[in-house]
């Protein structure tokens, strides 16, 4: 378990720093954001994967949504921490290092940080700069805190980082993230966090629940239209960092709760028969057509619970909210 110790994020010196490591080894980052759109748009469907909703812009988008009176989770997921931060504290505490995936805008850490009081505290995120500016405004708010910063992308294998001391690692993974994975690569990589940590090692984890689609349909159609924005911000990112000749007016939102496989479904539709190049191909949409951009698994309680113990996991405290719209687990590695 190696990684480069890349730079130190600079601050002034009456700040305290952020120790920052990069495992998105990618030099030529752009060059494979383009590669990576490119083979989905010319694929059949077309799609999208959702990580590449994450520029800076993006990452904004996604906070506000998260304040959007429709969105539910967040703001259910922060109330079910709060309402039980000291009983998440007795099962989870200890001498511990927190280490939180897709870290974002870090706003439910706060809770965690004040309550668990860990030695060290790691945020991963795919997005660099907001997971630096993050991270520094955590830094500068507990100063009593080690603040490491490590953009990596969890869709594919990255590694936890060494850290100094003998603190127990426990791995946060908030928001309901996990979503975003098909049920068999969610396993996969409940399983890769499994065996990079120690025996004792825990996984405090939030998941959204299924629920009725009229609730969950809302949570994707906000009335404010910022899901929408967040689902155009990719035609944006084609225009303004892959040169393509495309205009965010020419495609539409749609989101939809897929019950049967228990997922939502993001997509941009097409408003209109199109062409537009990207690297040496030519992507030629027709009116109505799909490009699907994201799935948005929600998990019965027994579901996730399962799934976790399959990948090796000993579920060691849950919490709710009274109308059961969202799930946080405790597990542990036992052996
Ligand atoms: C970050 C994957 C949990 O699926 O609810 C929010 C992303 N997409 N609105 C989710 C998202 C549209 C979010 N996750």
């Amino acid at each position: 378990m190696s990684q480069a110790l890349i730079s130190a994020f600079s601050s002034p010196s009456n700040r305290h720093r952020v120790r920052f490591h990069d495992q998105m080894a990618d030099p030529a980052g752009e060059q494979s954001l383009l590669e990576a759109i490119t083979v989905g748009l010319t694929d059949s469907p077309r799609w999208i994967s959702p990580k590449h909703f994450y520029n800076h812009r993006g990452s904004e988008l996604f906070d506000q949504i998260c304040q959007q009176p429709e969105y539910y989770p967040t703001r259910t997921e922060e109330a079910i921490l709060e309402s039980s931060v000291a009983d998440i504290a007795a099962r989870a505490g200890g001498e511990i290092d927190l280490i939180e995936l897709g870290s974002g805008a870090s706003h439910k850490i706060r809770l965690l940080l004040d309550a668990l009081r860990p030695h060290h505290y790691v945020g991963v995120d795919i997005s660099r700069d907001f997971l630096l500016e993050n991270t520094q405004r955590l830094a500068d708010d507990y100063p009593w805190l080690s603040v490491h910063a490590l953009c990596a992308d969890f869709t594919a294998p990255f590694s936890l980082l060494e850290l100094e001391g003998d603190a127990r690692p426990v791995v946060f993974f908030p928001g309901s993230s996990i979503g975003n994975f098909t049920p068999r690569e969610a396993g996969e990589l409940l399983g890769r966090v499994h065996d990079q940590l120690p025996p004792g090692g825990g996984l405090l984890i939030g998941v959204d629940r299924i629920k009725d689609r009229n609730r969950l349909e809302a949570a994707y159609n906000d009335a404010a239209g910022v899901t929408r924005e967040f689902n155009l911000n990719l035609i944006h990112r084609l225009r303004d960092e892959l040169d393509a000749e495309v205009s965010p007016e020419d495609f539409e939102h749609l989101a939809f709760y897929n019950e049967s496989a228990s997922r939502i479904e993001m997509h941009l539709v097409s408003q209109r028969d199109q062409t537009f190049s990207l690297d040496d191909q030519t992507i030629a949409l027709t009116a109505g057509e799909h490009i699907h951009t994201e799935n948005s698994w929600k998990y019965s309680r027994a579901g996730f619970e399962t799934l976790a113990g399959h990948a090796g996991f000993t579920l060691q405290g849950h919490w709710s909210d009274d109308q059961g719209l969202f799930d946080v687990h405790y597990f542990e590695r036992s052996t």
